[in-house]
């Protein structure tokens, strides 16, 4: 019981690797994972500070977690991540039952805290590294599907909005040569895809190499699986790397490639380093270069001093490039941040009513994509049993759609197949074999 440890994971897909790294580093010292929190000594929470709303989910969570160490005294609770990193000894002082606070640079010491706290010391390690890439350290993963490597760690552009650089630290990239090696060996465990992660990959590099060169490796090195990647930043996407993609088979044809904003005033503001102007050329440039490329993208309403006109150009954006997919925000302003200083000045009840704009525009636009696929073929990679019943399969297009197929003997979970689409909806489409 001592040893059994329970991860909570929040956030963005970096957090959810890095709790296989952790586990991995604990696994290595001799603790168990707990299936259930009932069953573990150890609770960590690996969280998010990207938004307020983050935030606040963490510690509505601590309250909870208030019972759980009342009837367990001896119980560990630690806080890692993106908070510990942001808000360090403020998380002991202001929440008692903290006993730990581990940023993302500092995992190799968690079983060292740990012992810290069952002694009735409360831990704190916040240092960041500007070379940690926990390179030797084999993450654990149960068995699956698919599976991500952070092929790089930290954030090194400043988005005046953005906490990252803050919590992650710089930017630094991980050995090219033991990436390719794990993706070997995830091939070998009969994993079918994976997704090589990083804040902004395009910046990715390690001795001669880039980021295409790292995708073409990886692509070669384990040809029957699925090689995904996120998230490029629109500065850094080269040709290079859209003629990478284009040449293999198995990278999928998508790119999540945040725009944040329609305005170019705003992107300044932001710091986004490119224009509208340079954003549309991009897509139409990829458009030619990867036939039947898709894209999504992040999108912030209301940042400050955001007008109805500039709402407009995002709005605007939209409809040009026509995403299959987007992750809407409102603005959150976070302390430290160069937007931070500026005033929050967009009413809350506009920047909701701008967000609800976005997203219904947005799903406009996902339902007629998805419509004009009907007919169409589509190769599913077969994930689980659909969530509403077990006669369909629920499987994943090239580019991330979900796909709903009838379940049948002549095809298994893990299978990649063909389908024809014959239904869409927003968010699904329903296929037949053939
Ligand atoms: N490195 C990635 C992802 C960063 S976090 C990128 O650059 O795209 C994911 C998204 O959260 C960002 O793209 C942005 O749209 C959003 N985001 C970041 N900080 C935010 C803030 N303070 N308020 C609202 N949304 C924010
Ligand atoms: Fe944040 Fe910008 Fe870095 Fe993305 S690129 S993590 S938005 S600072
Ligand atoms: Fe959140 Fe940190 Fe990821 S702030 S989005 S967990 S990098």
């Amino acid at each position: 019981m001592k040893n059994n440890v329970y991860i909570e994971t929040y956030g963005c897909q970096m957090n959810f690797a890095d709790t296989e790294l952790v586990m991995g580093i604990l696994k290595s010292k001799g603790y168990k994972l707990a299936k259930d929190i009932d069953e573990a000594n150890i609770i960590l929470l690996n969280t998010c500070s990207i938004r307020d709303n983050a935030e606040q989910k963490i510690y509505s969570r601590l309250d909870h977690l208030k019972g759980v160490k009342k009837n367990n005294p001896d119980a560990v609770i630690g806080i890692l991540g993106c908070m510990a990193e942001r808000l360090r000894k403020n998380l002991i002082e202001e929440k008692k039952i903290v006993d730990l606070v581990v940023g993302p640079d500092e995992y190799r010491r968690l079983p060292e805290f740990i012992d810290l706290a069952y002694g009735g010391e409360k831990g704190i390690g916040v240092k960041l590294s500007r070379t940690e890439t926990y390179d030797d350290i084999i993450p654990y993963r149960e068995d699956g599907l698919s599976a991500w490597i952070s092929v790089m760690r930290g954030c090194d552009k400043f988005c005046t909005y953005c906490v990252v650089p803050f919590t992650r630290g710089r930017e630094r990239s991980r050995d090219l040569n033991s990436i390719v090696e794990e993706v070997k060996s995830l091939e070998l465990r009969g994993f079918k895809e994976v997704t090589l992660l990083g804040q902004n990959v395009n910046s990715y590099s390690f001795e001669e190499k880039d980021f295409a060169d790292l995708l073409a490796s990886c692509a070669k090195a384990a040809p029957s699986m699925r090689i995904r990647f996120t998230t490029s930043h629109p500065q850094d996407l080269s040709d290079k790397l859209l003629n990478t993609i284009a040449e293999y088979e198995n990278i999928c044809n998508y790119i999540h490639l945040p725009v944040q904003s329609g305005s170019n005033r705003i992107l300044e503001l932001m710091n986004r380093t490119y224009t509208i102007e340079h954003y549309l050329n991009l897509i139409d440039k990829a458009r030619k270069i990867i036939p039947n490329v898709s894209f999504s993208t992040d999108i912030i309403a209301g940042f400050p001093t955001e007008t109805d006109e500039d709402h407009l150009a995002t709005l605007e954006v939209m409809k040009k490039v026509r995403y299959d997919g987007a992750y809407m925000f409102k603005y959150s302003p976070r302390e430290g941040t160069k937007a931070f200083q500026m005033k929050d000045d967009v009413a809350d009840e506009i920047k909701t009513r701008r967000l609800n704009e976005i997203i219904d525009l947005q799903q406009k636009i996902s339902w007629e994509i998805n419509q004009s696929l009907i007919g169409k073929e589509e190769t599913i990679l077969i994930e689980s049993l659909s969530k509403k019943s077990d006669e369909f399969y629920s499987g994943r297009t090239d580019s991330n759609k979900i796909c709903i197929v009838p379940r049948n003997d002549s095809y298994n979970i893990g299978d990649y197949i063909k389908v024809r689409i014959n239904r869409a909806t927003s968010a699904t489409l329903f296929g037949e074999p053939i």
